[in-house]
Order: structure tokens, then C-alpha cells, then sequence
């Protein structure tokens, strides 16, 4: 499948609460982490931002240390606020304090996106030249993309009707998100890089999710292809890990 094909449906879990959501999805990184090194020698991974992850990082820094081979564990991000590594709103500083500490992953492999005070620009270049180094311009990138959504229909730093959504060419792109997100300069891959992850693994809990869900899933009257999240589809699939308070009615 090429990268800017739709692909199988997604397939949809729903869980009874966030904390049994947390547990599938850190065991599913986990299956992910072994099939993948198992198949290709290492595994690689996109990290999201956000409140929602932090409870699988915290699981996979805690129960499931020991079940993936950090030293074949390549950690990108999948998008970055434009503040120090060590700011407390940096996806980052997140991760590194709920996982990246834990574990005994090398820092030369975990390739955070954003250092203090780099021009946006001058950094999403770079990072695009890492991915593309590290990847290749064919083929598959990470192994698991995990994306968090917003009310609104954005992932990663991807915002409806910003022009990064349509682009088609560069991997990684600064952008100015509305004064509504806590940090508005940001860095996001694009959905052309991020559909080439093999599977694309969304994670939304609570009820303020439930009505995007339902436009992103198709039962809602709203054209779903206006949301970012809608434009992401893994190679070998998508799955949207759903607690009952956001899961619509017909997941
Ligand atoms: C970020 C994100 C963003 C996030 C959603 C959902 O840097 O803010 O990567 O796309 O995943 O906003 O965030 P919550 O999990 O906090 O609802």
C-alpha cells in the first residue's frame, strides 16, 4: 500500500475505563516492540504528546521494562512543542520522565525533535534529514506511530485547515497552532511521513473526545477527511484504542 492510501478499515478497541486502555495499549507496543526486533532486528517508534500517553509511558517504564529490548529500541517524536527539552509542556520532558528515565534505552537512540531556542524551521529541517537517514525516501518508517487526538480533529501537531495537513512532500514542518494550544510554535510530522509507519495506533479516553471520534470513524454527518486524524492510516494497519466514554455509540 502506498502512504497516501486509505487502507483496511480501522480496527477499533473499546475498553471499560482509561486504565484498562492504558494496560492494552502498553501491551500492544509491547507485541509490536518483539515482532518487529523479531522480524527486523530493531524496533522503532513515534511518540505522541499529550495527556493521554502517560499512562502507557508509565506502564511501559514500570511493569513492561523489562519486556522490550531497549538497546534495538530506536524512540522518535511525532510532534514537539518549541520549548526546552527540559520545560514541563515539552512531549519530550513528558516522556523522558514517565519512560525514557526507566528504562536503559541509549540516549543516542531516542531522537527528540526540538532543543531551546533553535529556529522551528531550521529544526524541522533537521529532524526531516535524520528521518529521511534513518528511513530512507522508500519504505516504511516507524514500526508504531502512537497518536493522541484533539476535540478538534488535530494529532500530532497537525491542525485542521492548516496547510501542513495537505502537504505532500516534507516530512517534518514547523507550524503556529491557534492561541487555544498551550504552546503555539510547534513541529509536526506530516501525514506523509506518518502514514508510512507500518501501524498507526490512535489513543483517546474520556467524553470530550467522543464526538471527533465519531466524525473520524465515519458515523458522524461531518466530512471526516477535514480531520487530521482522519488522514492517518498505517501500511499494515490503524487502530483506535477507545475508552467507553469516548467510544461512539456504534464502535
Ligand atoms: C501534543 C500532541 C497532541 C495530543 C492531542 C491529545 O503535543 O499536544 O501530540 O496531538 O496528542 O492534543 O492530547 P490529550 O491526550 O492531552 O487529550
Amino acid at each position: 500500500m502506498k502512504p497516501d492510501e486509505k487502507g483496511a478499515p480501522p480496527d477499533v478497541r473499546v475498553y471499560p475505563n482509561a486504565r484498562a486502555l492504558a494496560d492494552a495499549a502498553a501491551a500492544e507496543i509491547v507485541a509490536q516492540a518483539r515482532a518487529s526486533i523479531a522480524a527486523r532486528g530493531r524496533f522503532t517508534i513515534a511518540l505522541s504528546g499529550g495527556s493521554t500517553p502517560r499512562p502507557i509511558y508509565e506502564l511501559l517504564g514500570t511493569r513492561h521494562a523489562s519486556d522490550i529490548q531497549w538497546e534495538r529500541t530506536h524512540v522518535f517524536f511525532g510532534d514537539e512543542r518549541c520549548v526546552s527539552p527540559d520545560d514541563a509542556r515539552s512531549n519530550y520532558a513528558m516522556a523522558h520522565e514517565a519512560l525514557l528515565a526507566r528504562v536503559a534505552v541509549a540516549p543516542a537512540r531516542v531522537h527528540r525533535m526540538y532543543e531551546a531556542n533553535d529556529p522551528p524551521q531550521g529544526a524541522a529541517e533537521r529532524y526531516e534529514t535524520l528521518l529521511r537517514a534513518t528511513f530512507g525516501d522508500e519504505g516504511p518508517t516507524f514500526d508504531v506511530a502512537l497518536q493522541g487526538v484533539g476535540a478538534d480533529g488535530h494529532t500530532a501537531s497537525l491542525i485542521p485547515g492548516d496547510p501542513a495537513v495537505d502537504e505532500m512532500a516534507r516530512w517534518v514542518l514547523a507550524v503556529r497552532a491557534p492561541d487555544t494550544f498551550e504552546v503555539r510554535d510547534r513541529l509536526t510530522l506530516t501525514p506523509v511521513c506518518l502514514n508510512r509507519s507500518r501501524v498507526v495506533l490512535f489513543v483517546a479516553t474520556g467524553e470530550s473526545k467522543r464526538g471527533v471520534v465519531a466524525r473520524v470513524l465515519g458515523s458522524g454527518s461531518a466530512p471526516a477527511q477535514t480531520l487530521p486524524a482522519a488522514r492517518l492510516h498505517g501500511m499494515d494497519g490503524t487502530r483506535w484504542l477507545l475508552d467507553a466514554s469516548a467510544a461512539p455509540a456504534s464502535a
